[in-house]
């Protein structure tokens, strides 16, 4: 029998702070229904400057690190696109905030929005070489593309952090991959600055012509067809886009095939749809929501997971959910946090926005009392940053 791998632990985090997109609708002049239906987003999270993807990924593997045997732990990888040094990874800071091992391998992985794919893929396989050893995961992001930007509607901040272990609680990642990339210019970000550049419509159709040819492929290798999933999460750079690619393969699958993946695709939308894009985590955080909101799904169920990353890579893979997932997931407290949250006025979010760290030599002192985690940037000190746990 071959042996079981896959994501024992989940957890999240995102900013405290978020604007209502109906209200920046207005405010830049747009029909807010184009943000809410049109694009599929209601509020996105706003982080502020003591908040970069080194404190949110912290957080987001705080929500179990603690409960886990960590002396087991061989690898720790952050998936990003948001790096906070072109050299030294985040995933060694992370490793110091968490307390974790010494003898612990850690490192930075980057392709756009694949890079938390990335590194599941390298977990995955670095368990099937070292059964009783597990990799900590973590996808985090921040996205933003300016204020009034057309992209702007798209933007969002967060993390996901996932465990990959041999026998995991929460669903199996199958050695089932189909994948491809080419290189194009459809989305970028030039080091000189921390606004992404996109091509917008010609990157929603390299979304989906890489969907499409990454489930040919799958289809192909594996005999497997829609009937065959539970439920399909895409990356979600914003809750549509998904939709649009899923829209052109579900006329192949019979009325209630469509209806269950339709059905779930939904489910799958509701943290993307509050957060915003998180870039390399956006497909887990849907997988999250989908697991934490379904209350269909039963142990057993095929999941289909399609990662996008500009630039660009595409993957389709699946897993199977595990016995006693839902007692491994943690939905009540998310689900709480996100209502919790201040809302901020749409001045009060474009200040936030302007108050990022600069691409400066500067010393810095961020403002602690808006951070909500248990991790902070403190600032920067004779340009080295200076990382906190409250
Ligand atoms: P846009 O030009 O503002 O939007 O760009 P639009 O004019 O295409 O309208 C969007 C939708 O709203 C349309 O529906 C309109 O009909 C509808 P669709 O044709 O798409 O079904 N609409 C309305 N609906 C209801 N009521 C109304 C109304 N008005 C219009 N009144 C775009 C939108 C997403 C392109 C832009 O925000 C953008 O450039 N975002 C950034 C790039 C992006 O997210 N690309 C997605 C694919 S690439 C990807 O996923 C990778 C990425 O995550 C990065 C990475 O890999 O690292 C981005």
């Amino acid at each position: 029998m071959t042996m079981k791998i896959g994501i024992d632990r989940l957890g999240l985090y995102s900013p405290n702070y978020y604007v209502d997109l109906a209200e920046l609708a207005v405010a830049r002049g747009v029909d807010p229904n184009k943000f809410i239906i049109g694009i599929g987003q209601s509020e996105q999270a706003v982080p502020p400057a003591a908040e970069d993807v080194v404190t949110m990924g912290a957080n987001a593997a705080s929500e179990f690190i603690d409960d886990i045997d960590k002396s087991q732990l061989g690898l720790v990888i952050l998936g990003t696109e948001t790096g906070i040094d072109s050299s030294k990874s985040g995933a060694v800071i992370i490793q110091r905030l968490l307390d974790l091992p010494r003898h612990v391998r850690t490192y930075e992985i980057k392709q756009a929005c694949y890079g938390g794919t990335a590194g599941l893929m390298t977990a995955r396989d670095y368990v099937a070489a070292h059964p009783d050893r597990t990799a900590l995961v973590i996808a985090a992001d921040i996205a933003r593309y300016g204020l009034a930007s057309g992209g702007e509607v798209t933007q969002g901040a967060g993390a996901v952090a996932m465990l990959i272990s041999a026998n995991p609680h929460i669903m199996t990642v199958e050695d089932d991959s189909a994948f491809l990339s080419a290189d194009i210019m459809d989305f970028w970000r030039p080091v000189y600055t921390d606004l992404a550049l996109a091509k917008g419509k010609y990157s929603t159709e390299k979304y989906i012509e890489f969907f499409q040819q990454a489930w040919a492929e799958y289809k192909r290798n594996t005999g497997l067809d829609l009937k065959d999933f539970a439920a399909i999460n895409c990356h979600l750079p914003y809750t549509k886009m998904g939709m649009k690619a899923l829209k052109t393969v579900l006329p192949d699958a019979d009325a209630a095939d469509q209806d269950r993946l339709n059905a779930n695709y939904a489910l799958s939308t509701n943290y993307s749809r509050r957060i915003g894009n998180i870039y390399t985590g956006s497909l887990y955080l849907a997988l999250l929501s989908l697991l934490e909101n379904a209350a269909t799904l039963t142990a057993g169920d095929r999941i289909g997971m399609f990662s996008y990353g500009s630039g660009a890579v595409g993957e389709f893979y699946s897993g199977y959910l595990q016995a006693d997932y839902r007692d491994y997931l943690n939905g009540a407290a998310h689900k709480a946090y996100l209502d919790q949250r201040v809302k901020l006025s749409v001045a009060d979010y474009e200040a936030m926005f302007n108050s990022k760290l600069p691409y400066a030599p500067d010393d810095v002192v961020t403002d602690a009392a808006l951070t909500t985690g248990k991790f902070r940037l403190a600032g920067v000190k004779d340009q080295e940053r200076q990382y906190v746990r409250l």
